[in-house]
């Protein structure tokens, strides 16, 4: 398997075991220093970041590093839809963003919801192991996992007798407190009945109309909500030769994809899909979203 794992295509889940999973990496040191450590073993990154996506291939590369993979997704996705269950054996987290804003604290990668599903992941006794230097952050992620239950937490302050990373030897010496969190799976927790899921599918099904004319400028700024929690908009509509395309952003539980629809001429009718430059994650709202066009992307 290559380093960049496309999520859109590959098989899932992935057939890791045993698995350490960095979330965040940033540079990607710390991932790149434990992929040297331990050879046998197995890491992955998730990371939203472009560029640090782009840096790790760069130096997993050059030093010629077979056992680390990445993905450019977010987190709680990248365990939803790639991992096994209880086949994680370590996750780490530096420095994840704390989110001060009182209303953005629902994105923080220790709410409950994700706890729940890295719990899932993780194999009995596996760790959840997080760095921070933002308390109440930190607080925040014990009440979190208290009240799911399931994990047993070991709290300590770093001090310079820890092998420790160039800031954050910094940090400390400029009088930062950094504190480590373990987070150690033990038996179950509460159940949480309603994860937020996507579903995949195998084929999107592209329509196909016949005898009217496609009028996309129609479309043109419309929102739709094609189910609770699934929310569609389009922008702007392009023409080509024999074509016509309109952009659309489709947001699924949070899970966002940007892609163009495809509306192509053969023979007396058009054929609806989603353009071949969009590389899109197939799912069964995709479906819905050509369907929709093919009903309502001609004139009457
Ligand atoms: C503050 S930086 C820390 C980077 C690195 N761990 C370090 O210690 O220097 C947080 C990183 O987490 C990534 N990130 C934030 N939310 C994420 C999510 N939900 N899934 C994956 N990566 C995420 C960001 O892109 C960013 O690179």
């Amino acid at each position: 398997m290559r380093c960049l794992i496309n999520y859109k295509s590959v098989e899932k889940p992935l057939p890791f075991e045993d698995l350490t999973v960095e979330i965040g990496f940033g540079s990607g040191d710390f991932l790149i220093k434990l992929a040297k450590e331990d050879p046998k073993g197995r890491f992955l990154g998730f990371e939203l970041s472009g560029v640090a996506i782009e840096k790790l291939l760069r130096r997993v590369k050059r030093e010629g590093l077979e056992n680390i993979f990445c993905t450019r997704l977010d987190a709680y996705w990248g365990f939803y839809l790639l991992l096994k269950d209880s086949s994680v054996r370590k996750i780490y987290m530096n420095y994840p963003d704390p989110w001060f804003k009182k209303r953005d604290i629902k994105r923080r990668l220790t709410k409950r919801e994700n706890l729940y599903l890295f719990h899932r992941k993780l194999k009995e006794g596996g760790t959840i192991e997080i760095r921070t230097d933002h308390y109440p952050f930190l607080e925040f992620t014990l009440e979190e996992a208290s009240s799911l239950g399931g994990f047993s937490s070991y709290l300590e302050e770093l001090d310079t007798s820890q092998p420790l990373t160039k800031y954050e030897k910094r940090w400390l010496s400029m009088g930062k407190k950094i504190y480590r969190l373990r987070l150690v799976k033990r038996g179950k927790t509460l159940i949480i009945p309603e994860l937020r899921k996507i579903k995949e599918v195998k084929d999107l099904f592209p329509h196909k109309v016949e005898k009217r004319e496609p009028d996309l400028l129609a479309l043109e700024g419309r929102e739709y909500r094609l189910s609770e929690r699934v929310h569609l908009k389009f922008f702007s509509s392009y023409e080509g030769k024999g074509k016509k395309l309109i952009e659309a952003l489709l947001s699924e539980e949070g899970f966002v994809q940007k892609f163009f629809v495809e509306v192509r001429k053969k023979g007396n009718y058009w054929i609806i899909d989603i353009s071949p430059h969009s590389q899109v994650f197939r799912t069964e709202n995709l479906r819905k979203v050509l369907e929709l066009v093919a009903k309502e992307g001609f004139k009457p």
